[in-house]
């Protein structure tokens, strides 16, 4: 399977990139800057030079995806042109190439911006828009929606919110990239949305629901 992430030298998805590779998958992994290629490469993905705010960029990488995962960011800077419009370019750009499924790298409270602190507001709102933007497109759809991250080891264990509101806590990034990877490789995954929070059961088994 050929997997596309935008985001591939952040945090999160580079642990992702490490993690589907490990898996034998092949990654195509997006960054923004050259100086971020050997970080793709030594997780064990393929690098390529592409911004999610220039849909032209987008094209070629995307031609031979199977699935295609958003884990860029702003960082707070430019939240509408990144975390918003980024996002949507890069389903626009899936959709138009065919692409099986997308996952977005969302955010508990996203689109609920009354349940997190106003600092985030425009955040939530940004996120909320590009997730609905998602769920209303052709396009198979995982929107995964942690809580605050955390560089923490990570105890492979989680708690899954489908449909219900958790309540806020955090996670660790490197359980957050294992429960992508999920959502991007498991069979009969489709058109769910969920939160998760740090827990106490395995991630495959609290991902079971998904099938
Ligand atoms: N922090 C939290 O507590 C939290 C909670 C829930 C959800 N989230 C979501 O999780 C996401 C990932 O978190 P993280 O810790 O992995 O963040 P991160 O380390 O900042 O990773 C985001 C990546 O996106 C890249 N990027 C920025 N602008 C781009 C563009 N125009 N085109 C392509 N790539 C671009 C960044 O590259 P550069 O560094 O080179 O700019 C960076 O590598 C966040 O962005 C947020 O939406 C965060």
């Amino acid at each position: 399977m050929q997997i596309v992430v935008a985001g591939a030298a952040g945090a999160v998805g580079n642990k992702l990139v490490s993690e589907l590779a490990s898996g034998g998958h092949s990654v195509v992994g997006l960054v923004h800057s050259q100086d971020k290629f050997t970080q793709v490469e030594e997780a064990g993905g393929m690098p390529v030079l592409a911004d999610v705010t220039d849909k032209s960029t987008l094209e070629d990488p995307l031609s031979d995806a199977d699935v295609v995962v958003f884990a860029a960011g702003s960082g707070g800077n430019a939240v509408d042109e990144v975390d918003r419009d980024g996002a949507i370019n890069l389903i626009d750009v899936a959709n138009e190439q065919g692409v099986d499924r997308f996952v977005m790298l969302s955010s508990m409270a996203a689109g609920e911006p009354e349940r997190g602190p106003d600092s985030l507001r425009d955040y939530l709102v940004a996120k909320g828009e590009a997730d609905d933007y998602l769920q209303s497109s052709d396009i198979e759809y995982v929107i995964v929606k942690p809580a605050s991250l955390t560089d923490d080891g990570g105890a492979g264990e989680i708690q899954v919110g489908a449909g219900d509101s958790l309540p806020s806590g955090k996670i660790a990034r490197s359980d957050v990239a294992k429960t992508l990877s999920f959502c991007a490789t498991a069979e009969g995954i489709r058109d769910i949305t969920f939160e998760v929070i740090e827990g106490d059961e395995p991630i495959t088994d609290a991902l079971a629901f998904t099938a």
